[in-house]
């Protein structure tokens, strides 16, 4: 099928999904007829056919001999979005790191439902291309490819990443760029270089995991700021409390949040940069899922709307291409050289091969061409798992709803103890992560977060039907 045929019945498919993601079709409706929507969206019907056979397929229609496509009547209304949090503003010492590794070591389960860990599958992973790319740029520079690059990182490497920015509103010279061992050791760097131990840093609630687990090995405190799943932290909360405490830094991913998904509006990160650059707060931005929109457009990073060099971004290829070369950068302007002497200092330079690799890829557009279908997977992913988890678990559950990214929060009804549940899942081989630790605090209690990067298939369909039976149990 063409490229053009294709987008025509991807828009077929997400009308409807958004007419039901929407509840202006419910269980039970009829699907305008296929000469209907033909007429309508001025398109073949063999290409509405082929987007209600892309429907039927991930379940969210089924098809009536001689009586037309009916939406699903497994499929719940659609589930509300979780509440917005309020944490209080306190500053506080942060206790993660032993609980959160424990966690990750038992959710290490070969056979469990790969609910658990934000990891997509490799199976949409352009491994094959890697493959042949890295095999390339050995055979053809060999001696380049065990020799150290420089402390900063392959060059094309850099320039590949700048210009890639360059397209996104946001002026980077290549020598601003650092590159690092993922996005973790990006943030390592960068807060090491942006904070003194004691100081105290702001995060979203709820929080990556891992932000919690560096504040504490880096001997800092933590204060948590209210966020909403839609559009992220909530801004006036945010202005209070850089006027109420000293804060040194803001750790935020604005665009597909972990574990919230939220996206903040344009007008929202001009208002966050202007606020922060008021205050001195420096801005640390994870951009790590910035690439993986479900819109037309990738959105803009933080650092876009910076004109001070407040703001550093870190960011990696570990969610779109690969996990395992943990190739990550930062993009900085003041501070940058301490950066560079603790990256030197720590590990002289990335891996040279990866990076090499990484950098033909880019070049070649592979890792463009990638991006397109990755992220229609994903978006077909998400809604599925969405309408799946909705089926299965209590009414008043509320569901995440990303544009981007491939995590959902999930908030069950009060009193679910999730730290229950996931013991309980790893017995029935079901793996999600629970949402205590993703505060300081811990609380989230009962909230869950589902990883969607793999495709559904019949083991992650056994997976949520289990989790439903064990939330039944507690309920
Ligand atoms: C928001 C966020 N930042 C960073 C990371 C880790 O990135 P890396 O593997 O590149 O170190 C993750 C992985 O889950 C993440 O979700």
């Amino acid at each position: 099928m063409s490229q053009q045929s294709q987008f025509l019945y991807d828009r077929v498919y997400d009308l409807i999904v958004d007419q039901i993601r929407a509840g202006s079709l419910r269980p039970g409706d009829k699907l305008p007829s296929l000469r209907r929507m033909s007429l309508q969206l001025n398109v073949s019907i063999a290409t509405v056919m082929q987007g209600y056979v892309n429907l039927e397929r991930e379940g969210f229609i089924r098809s009536r001999p001689q009586s037309g496509f009916f939406v699903n009547s497994n499929h719940r209304a659609a589930p509300q979005l979780p509440s917005a949090t309020s944490p209080k503003p306190i500053v506080r010492d942060i206790k993660m790191t032993s609980i959160v590794l424990e966690m990750l070591r038992l959710s290490r389960q070969p056979n469990s439902a790969p609910m658990g860990t934000a990891n997509p599958a490799s199976s949409l992973l352009p491994v094959r291309a890697l493959g042949r790319t890295a095999h390339r740029v050995v055979t053809r520079n060999p001696a380049a490819a065990i020799d150290y690059t420089e402390p900063a990182g392959h060059h094309e490497l850099r320039r590949q990443i700048a210009y890639r920015m360059s397209a996104n509103a946001t002026v980077v010279d290549p020598e601003q760029i650092i590159i690092t061992n993922g996005a973790s050791e990006a943030m390592a760097l960068t807060l090491k270089s942006v904070t003194s131990p004691g100081d105290t840093v702001a995060v979203e609630s709820p929080t990556y995991f891992l932000l919690l687990q560096l504040i504490e090995d880096l001997g800092l405190k933590a204060i948590e700021v209210p966020s909403d799943p839609t559009n992220g932290l909530n801004l006036d909360a945010f202005e209070e409390i850089v006027s109420d405490f000293p804060i040194s830094a803001m750790l935020c991913v604005v665009n597909f949040n972990n574990p919230y998904g939220s996206l903040m509006p344009d007008a929202s990160k001009e208002r966050l940069v202007a606020i922060a650059n008021r205050a001195g707060v420096r801005l640390v931005e994870d951009d790590i899922y910035g690439d993986l929109h479900f819109g037309p457009y990738r959105p803009r990073p933080l650092q876009s709307f910076d004109r001070q060099g407040n703001v550093v971004l870190c960011s990696s290829f570990s969610k779109t291409l690969a996990p395992g070369y943990r190739i990550g950068w930062i993009v900085a302007d003041r501070d940058r050289e301490e950066m560079l002497s603790r990256k030197h200092t720590l590990s002289i330079a990335n891996s040279s091969i990866t990076q090499m690799t990484i950098a033909e890829f880019l070049a070649s557009g592979g890792y463009d061409r990638h991006l397109k279908q990755f992220r229609r997977a994903l978006k077909q992913q998400v809604d599925r798992m969405r309408y799946e988890l909705a089926a299965v678990l209590p009414a008043t559950t509320r569901i995440s709803q990303p544009q981007g990214g491939f995590v959902l929060w999930v908030e069950l009804p009060r009193g679910i103890d999730v730290t229950k549940l996931f013991h309980r899942g790893l017995e029935e081989g079901v793996n999600v992560m629970p949402g205590t630790i993703f505060s300081p605090t811990r609380k989230f209690r009962n909230c869950i977060r589902v990883n969607c990067g793999h495709p559904f298939d019949s083991v992650i369909e056994g997976g949520i039907a289990r989790l439903g039976q064990l939330v039944d149990e507690q309920n």
